[in-house]
């Protein structure tokens, strides 16, 4: 009882906009792992909502979700699309293809399209340029995020002039141990961050995010995902819960937990008010009602996917990920579930309102 009250000053010293120690996040996302702790729940999650409406609003952030390769040079041991997974199906939409899904996004009045994609060796820097700066002299009043990984600063300098106004790429986790143990050694903690930051430099808006229940994650390295997160400041924060993946050396490991997943986004809320959080499609796939559960926890993004549906169901990161409902094409149906809790679409850039508040002071 004592530590439950522990944690609930805890989170009223968070709600005021203070930074906590390392121990205490941990303390806290302990304590709301524990048996009784709805009410500490309960409280979080108020409070994440008040402070994502008083910065946003009860609107709801739509971006139109493009999976545009699902060819991977890298072997990241969660990951279905991984280049080991010889069952994996491989596919590459073309420019006509992408601009096709831009159509038909826009035509939904999606102004936020997100071009996400394996590291594909095969894609050229010069061609994703090409595409972006089709895509925003086509429809001027968009937004482009790409989600491409891992490229050398020239090439994000490149894109970043093209056009591309945000950039998506998660760091997974932000100790270099625990990332050591879910990445095969060609891929470097130390890289993710750095290119993290450049983003930041180069002026996109960036986007960090971890998995929540990946193989050997403690309450500790999550707070270390915390404080690595009110260091770097992104503008959007992408948290989903681990999925395994049967062609995948994790299979065998359980998935993350929803109820997790929604302390993460509501702490998260908490320490950067303004940024943008989406409820992710994995959080939708493990509970059918992942995106209001998200959205009562602070969330206010979601990613309606314009990926054709052929292409789409090899885009598998895990199993049984959500791909029908989770369409561009329903819209009127995620309407309806936002109205049901209060909360409505917007259809409007919604860009991070991060860069207005450091310049308004
Ligand atoms: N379960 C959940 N999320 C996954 N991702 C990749 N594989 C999985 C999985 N098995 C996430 C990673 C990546 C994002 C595009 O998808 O966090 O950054």
């Amino acid at each position: 009882m004592k530590r439950m009250t522990d944690a609930a000053a805890l989170l009223d010293r968070l709600a005021k906009g203070e930074r906590l120690e390392r121990e205490a996040y941990a303390a806290l996302i302990e304590a709301l792992s524990e048996e009784g702790a709805d009410g500490l729940e309960e409280r979080l999650f108020s409070l994440a909502r008040e402070k994502r409406e008083s910065v946003y609003g009860r609107g709801v952030y739509l971006r139109g979700l493009i999976e545009i390769t699902s060819f991977c040079k890298n072997d990241c041991y969660y990951c279905g699309i991984r280049h080991s997974n010889r069952h994996a199906g491989r596919y590459r939409l073309s420019e006509a293809d992408i601009l096709d899904c831009c159509e038909a996004g826009w035509a939904l009045g999606l102004h936020t399209f997100v071009l996400q994609g394996g590291e594909d060796p095969a894609l050229r820097p010069d061609s994703v340029a090409r595409l972006v700066e089709i895509i925003k002299a086509r429809y001027p009043a968009c937004a482009v995020t790409l989600s491409l990984g891992e490229w050398p600063r020239e090439v994000y300098e490149a894109w970043f002039r093209a056009g591309a106004d945000r950039y998506l790429l998660r760091h997974e986790t932000a100790n270099l141990a625990h990332y050591r143990r879910l990445h095969p050694p060609a891929l470097s903690p130390q890289r993710r961050k750095a290119c993290l930051r450049q983003l930041k430099e180069i002026g996109y808006q960036a986007g960090a995010g971890f998995l929540v229940g990946s193989p050997w994650q403690t309450p500790d390295l999550l707070a270390e995902d915390l404080c690595f997160l009110a260091g770097l400041c992104p503008h959007m924060v992408g948290i989903g819960p681990f999925i395994p993946h049967s062609e995948t050396p994790f299979a065998h490991f359980p998935a993350g937990s929803v109820r997790q997943t929604l302390h993460l986004i509501a702490l998260v809320r908490l320490i950067l008010p303004q940024a943008l959080i989406p409820a992710t499609t994995a959080l939708a796939t493990l509970a059918s009602d992942g995106y209001e559960r998200g959205m009562l926890a602070g969330a206010n993004v979601v990613m309606p996917n314009l990926t054709p549906q052929k292409e789409r169901e090899q885009y598998q990161l895990y199993e049984n990920k959500r791909t029908g409902d989770t369409a561009a094409g329903k819209l009127a149906q995620l309407e309806r579930q936002m109205r049901a809790i209060g909360y409505h679409l917007d259809l409007s850039r919604g860009d991070s309102k991060l860069d207005t508040m450091i310049e308004g002071g």
